[in-house]
């Protein structure tokens, strides 16, 4: 063996690497972190708390320390700053219903092999489908996720001090986006169009945050309905361009475009390749994630967005890091 031989660690994590999202999906879903966080430090005392087996618990917990995400200390455990702050429930950054449900998801990662040689869904087509109920366990999950993005935007627009705006959020999801924003401008309104149960999602979620009064709902489907023209300041799409291919993403484009005010705001959000597509690392693997789910979708490129924007009629274009996603705003 010479001294330039490679190792099979690193393939090897990757392998393994499953079992992260399993014993992080299965410590979410036990609620391990909240009951570390409130002082069960042991594993008998976490089987008591969360009424799940000792050997379970010490498994789990082992599991944990191997991943980085809790430290042993004296034989007590404690969640590390990381798990504290993103896996303890109802915490305002927590991820935690995200991990189980990407431990449900796992399963569906079989079919990879059948949809890459096919070239998309196989049996289990999902962005497509009207209404579709996978997206109310989703939406929740994932709203955590766009709070950095919502709150750069903001900042890009600088939206606290707009005055009386108006803006139309296009599959807004969990409405997180309308909550920050309305909440950093109390003369700002906003409208969210998505399917009618995930309406229902997000105006609860406004009512929490006290700003449902300045909030909308449009029920449908955003390849449908009219947007309106020349109504709104600004107009987002977050997360909703990777589950469309390139004609249909210049064709809303288009339409976002006409439904703006003169000087008004298209706000993009999503996971963007870069040109030479050498990265980042995790808009280059959400790919695969399109594959499975989407019948034309895909992480797309910086260069694909601009030109779909300027096909769309838009003139000024920039883009803004939110990692893991990017911020294109275009005017
Ligand atoms: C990945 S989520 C993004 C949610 C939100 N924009 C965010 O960034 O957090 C996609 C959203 O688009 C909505 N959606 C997908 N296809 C749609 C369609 N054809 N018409 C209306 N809404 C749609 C889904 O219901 C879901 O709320």
């Amino acid at each position: 063996m010479t001294d330039n031989q490679p190792t099979p660690d690193g393939v090897l994590r990757l392998i393994n690497g499953y079992w992260a999202t399993g014993v992080l999906g299965a410590a979410a879903a036990h609620s391990l972190f909240t009951h570390l966080e409130n002082g069960a430090d042991t594993a008998a005392r976490l089987a008591a708390r969360a009424r799940i087996s000792e050997r379970g618990a010490q498994a789990l917990l082992d599991g944990l320390v191997g991943v980085g995400l809790v430290e042993l200390s004296e034989g007590r455990y404690r969640n590390t700053p990381e798990a504290s702050t993103y896996l303890v429930d109802g915490r305002p950054a927590s991820l935690s219903s995200f991990a189980q449900l990407k431990l449900r998801h796992m399963g569906a990662l079989t079919g990879l092999p059948d949809v890459v040689r096919a070239g998309g869904p196989v049996t289990d087509p999902t962005t497509e489908v009207a209404d579709n109920p996978h997206w109310e366990e989703v939406v929740p999950a994932i709203a955590a996720q766009s709070v950095p993005a919502a709150t750069v935007a903001a900042e890009v627009l600088q939206l606290a001090g707009a005055g009386e705006i108006s803006v139309l959020d296009v599959g807004g999801g969990s409405g997180i986006y309308s909550a920050i924003w309305l909440q950093t401008n109390p003369a700002a309104r906003a409208t969210q169009l998505d399917w009618e149960p995930i309406n229902a999602i997000a105006r609860r979620l406004l009512t929490e945050r006290g700003v449902a009064d300045r909030f909308t709902t449009i029920d449908g489907d955003l390849h449908t309905t009219d947007f309106g023209a020349a109504r709104y300041d600004v107009a987002l799409y977050s997360h909703i361009a990777h589950q469309e291919g390139p004609e249909q993403n210049i064709e809303v484009f288009t339409r976002l475009r006409d439904c703006l005010k003169p000087g008004g705001a298209l706000v993009v959000c999503d996971y963007v390749v870069d040109d030479d597509r050498r990265g980042p690392a995790f808009p280059l693997i959400f790919a695969s994630e399109m594959l499975l789910k989407s019948q034309q979708g895909s992480t797309w490129r910086q260069s694909e967005y601009r030109d779909w924007l300027v096909k769309a009629g838009f003139e000024e274009i920039s883009f803004h890091a939110a990692p893991p996603a990017t911020l294109v705003v275009a005017r």
